[in-house]
């Protein structure tokens, strides 16, 4: 029988059995890459454990918590129920990927200026999943923001502040973009 070696960092990545792993291409933050993987790998393993983008969360592994929610093809997804080997061709957003040239994404900013960040390990999911949200309706009112977290647990802020943040976004980014109003 084929043995297994492991490496830190790489729990699951087979070395001695390379027929059995799983190749893909697929775009993560505007980066068109080719990856190998065991099939029964989760996103979130892999985004974690194989390419140190470590923005979305472990939180409670089983579909509860969004702290690992990330955009795939620009809706949110859990990436910890997501297998990776399902995501041929697909483009991912990780928080990792959303600041752009110009600096932060209002989301961010707002986040920030509204305190809706303490610990902050909810806060990539819910930053996604609200983009997710502005990306089709940039002026929702409070109901559409609570419906679209509702998936988001955070055990810090309560959620008003995050939802001010939420509204705060929206407001930023009908600012940049009037047509949009
Ligand atoms: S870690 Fe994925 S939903 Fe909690
Ligand atoms: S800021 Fe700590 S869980 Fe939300």
């Amino acid at each position: 029988m084929a043995r297994r070696k492991r490496r830190a960092g790489h729990s699951d990545l087979v070395v001695d059995e390379k027929k059995a792993l799983h190749r893909i291409r697929l775009t993560i933050n505007g980066e068109e890459l080719e990856l190998a993987f065991s099939p029964r790998r989760t996103l979130l393993e892999v985004l974690r454990d194989d390419l140190d983008l470590i923005g979305a969360k472990e939180g409670c592994d089983g579909g509860e918590c969004g702290a690992c929610t990330v955009l795939i093809e620009d809706r949110p997804y859990l990436a910890c129920l997501t297998l990776a080997a399902t995501l041929r061709g697909k483009r991912i957003l990780t928080i990792e990927g959303l600041a752009g040239n110009g600096g932060l994404h209002p989301l961010q900013s707002a986040f920030l200026t509204k305190g809706a960040v303490q610990c902050g390990y909810c806060t990539p999911g819910l930053i996604l999943s609200a983009k997710a949200l502005l990306d089709r309706n940039v002026a929702p009112t409070e109901e559409e923001v609570k419906k679209a977290l509702v998936g988001n647990l955070c055990r810090c802020t309560g959620y008003q502040k995050i939802i001010d943040a939420v509204l705060e976004a929206a407001r930023l980014l009908q600012a940049e973009s009037p047509g949009n109003r």
